[in-house]
């Protein structure tokens, strides 16, 4: 039997994760909780928005759906960490949907609130926090770390031991070389090669990747 789960917001990236849950087949999506209050009563997909999240009673909504169960269903960066830790520090659960076409090791050590995509290759070994996006057809290589709230986008070849630290973005289409390391809050510019180890808190690309500037997005 499907266990119940909440989605938390309804925008474009909800699309993505009501495809990826219907594909994994181990969920039922109960109703969806957003930041904007306005949508309340509304539908989204056919599922009800339940409210914000900021003000409704996360206990009702437990007892309502039976689940305190939710995933991360929105994109931006700048509030993905701090909803991830609000619903964590409710008492709320996440869960990892890995689409069946991913092939991901027995031996990666994975973390919760994880979404790895169609076509991703996940070798032996790596480590990935919690809350992270791995888009479609990325490889995550033996060795990596990658930290809590990151993302990942399409098309991503991260090379042997990488590190990807805390809530940086890496765009599509990116390589990062053998043994390199992103710092936390930066971002990587779609289809750069990243040589050098980048900075916390950048915009950095191009091929080499280079600094460009600080990153004041996040
Ligand atoms: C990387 C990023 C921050 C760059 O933003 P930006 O600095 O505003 O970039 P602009 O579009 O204003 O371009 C500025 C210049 O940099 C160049 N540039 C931008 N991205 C580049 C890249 N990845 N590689 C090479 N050059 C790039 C542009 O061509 C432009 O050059 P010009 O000044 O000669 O015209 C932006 O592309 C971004 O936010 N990427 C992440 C997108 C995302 O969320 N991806 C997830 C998908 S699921």
């Amino acid at each position: 039997m499907k266990e119940n789960v909440i989605l938390i917001g309804s925008g474009q990236h909800a699309r993505v994760i009501l495809y990826n849950i219907e594909e994994q087949g181990l969920y039922n999506v109960v109703g969806i909780l957003d930041s904007d209050k306005s949508k309340e009563g509304f539908t989204f997909e056919g599922l009800p928005i339940l409210g914000s999240y900021l003000d409704i009673d996360l206990k009702d909504v437990e007892r309502k759906f039976n689940t305190n169960k939710f995933f991360m269903a929105f994109g931006n960066m700048k509030y993905r960490k701090e909803v991830y830790d609000y619903f964590i520090n409710k008492g709320w659960e996440s869960f990892n949907i890995i689409h069946p076409n991913a092939v991901v090791s027995s031996k990666a050590k994975l973390g919760k609130g994880i979404l790895i995509e169609a076509g991703c290759l996940v070798t032996p070994n790596p480590v990935i926090g919690d809350n992270v996006i791995i888009n479609t057809g990325s490889q995550v290589n033996h060795d990596n770390i990658i930290h809590d709230n990151v993302h990942i986008a399409s098309g991503v070849v991260l090379s042997g031991s990488v590190t990807i630290n805390e809530k940086a973005l890496i765009d599509d289409g990116v390589i990062v070389s053998l043994g390199r390391k992103i710092g936390r809050e930066s971002i990587i510019g779609a289809g750069s090669v990243v040589t050098k180890d980048i900075p916390n808190n950048v915009i950095a690309y191009g091929n080499p990747c280079k600094v460009i500037r600080k990153n004041n997005k996040f």
